[in-house]
């Protein structure tokens, strides 16, 4: 059976954002966000291919994450960065050696609650500005008071979240970076700011660890630089296929609502992708689908299991062609900016109908990355 829809996910290309990652900040170490099921580029597969390729650590939103990992063999530390949520999940953590983000006094009771001798593995996560998650930096003293009364928790370093890195020209980060410093300057501790954004925007925000996530799929973070041009390669491919090319006549309407009205006589592709794979609705007209190598525009409303698109720029396609909606030459991030959103929507977005193929690294491969070449 040919699957309808295919996502294949390179995992060289992953080796090989890590190592660019690595480039750009190469005295830090490296904790790889895996969580979503890796930015929905398959959290296991994912996570192999970079403890393979020498990430320094991982990192999920929650232990029911982190214990896939655990339970495929991944061995590599696993950072819970939304911490834990009961005194189950606090033992469960610090029996399967996860570190735990603690952002809030009401996790470090339950923290406090498990046995002396527990051996926890911990991150304070500071509000530096987002206020999202965090303890107020005024609480750093408290913090360290709390960490001298336990001498079995080992502190893996202090963290905080930027609002605002994918904006250069912005003053927010700056900021958050100097309240950081400022509320950390009578403490010891590793330190981590930077997502990918703040690791390619802003050096000064790459500390004793980096966090990237989206730079390791291969995608740009910041609107003014593409990924090609940071040297990132995509990981993710995703294709269909052409299921029926019809022509029709100057002012036919294409699909629901018939929201896009033919020019002039010409060919209609209906490409097997829709919502329900994870191709947003919100998708206008214009969005380009790559035909036969050729950049070709979405045309009519997404539905549940289809697209069309206007084949002019590409005569010669028939039925069966492949139809690729984002990859290598055409990046996901340009794509999702047709439906008013981020690449990191779409790809956690893709449903299960969508089947998925890892390619995996070639050994030659891993070995240069592993000798940093
Ligand atoms: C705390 C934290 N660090 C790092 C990341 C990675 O961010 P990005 O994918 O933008 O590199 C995330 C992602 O949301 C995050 O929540």
């Amino acid at each position: 059976m040919i699957p309808r829809v295919t996502a294949t996910v390179d995992l060289a290309a992953i080796q090989h954002n890590l190592h660019v990652v690595r480039g750009l900040a190469p005295r830090s170490r490296i904790m790889a966000a895996v969580k979503a099921d890796a930015y929905g580029h398959g959290a296991v597969p994912v996570a192999r291919a970079l403890e393979a390729a020498g990430v320094d650590a991982l990192a999920v939103a929650c232990l029911e994450e982190a214990m896939e990992l655990r339970q495929s063999h991944v061995i590599a530390p696993i950072a819970l960065l939304e911490g834990v949520i009961s005194s189950e999940e606090a033992a469960l953590a610090v029996y399967e050696r996860l570190q735990i983000v603690v952002h809030d006094h009401w996790q470090l009771a339950l923290l406090e609650a498990l046995p002396a001798s527990a051996q926890l593995s911990l991150w304070f996560k500071l509000d530096s500005g987002m206020h999202r998650l965090g303890f107020p930096l005024a609480d750093v003293p408290r913090l360290a008071e709390t960490l001298r009364r336990h001498p079995n928790w080992k502190l893996e370093g202090w963290m905080t979240h930027l609002a605002c890195a994918d904006e250069p020209d912005s003053d927010v980060t700056p900021a958050q970076i100097a309240r950081f410093d400022a509320a950390l300057a009578q403490t010891t501790g590793p330190r981590s700011i930077a997502n990918s954004a703040g690791i390619i925007a802003w050096p000064q925000a790459r500390r004793d660890w980096v966090r990237p996530g989206l730079a390791i799929y291969g995608c740009s973070p910041l609107a003014t630089h593409s990924a090609a041009s940071l040297g990132l390669r995509p990981a993710m491919t995703l294709e269909s296929r052409l299921i029926a090319v019809r022509e029709f006549d100057a002012g036919e309407k294409i699909g629901y609502g018939g929201t896009y009205v033919c020019p002039q006589r010409m060919p209609i592709g209906v490409v097997a992708i829709g919502y329900a794979d994870g191709i947003h609705r919100a998708f206008a007209n214009g969005t380009p689908v790559i035909v036969n190598g050729r950049r070709v525009p979405l045309a009519g409303r997404v539905s549940m299991d289809m697209i069309t698109v206007d084949l002019r720029g590409a005569p010669d396609a028939r039925v069966g062609d492949a139809a690729r909606l984002w990859g290598a030459d055409l990046p996901a991030e340009e794509v999702a900016g047709h439906a008013g959103t981020l690449a990191y929507e779409l790809f956690c977005g893709l449903t299960q109908r969508v089947h998925f193929r890892h390619l995996p690294a070639p050994a030659a491969a891993l070995r240069s990355v592993n000798r940093g070449v």
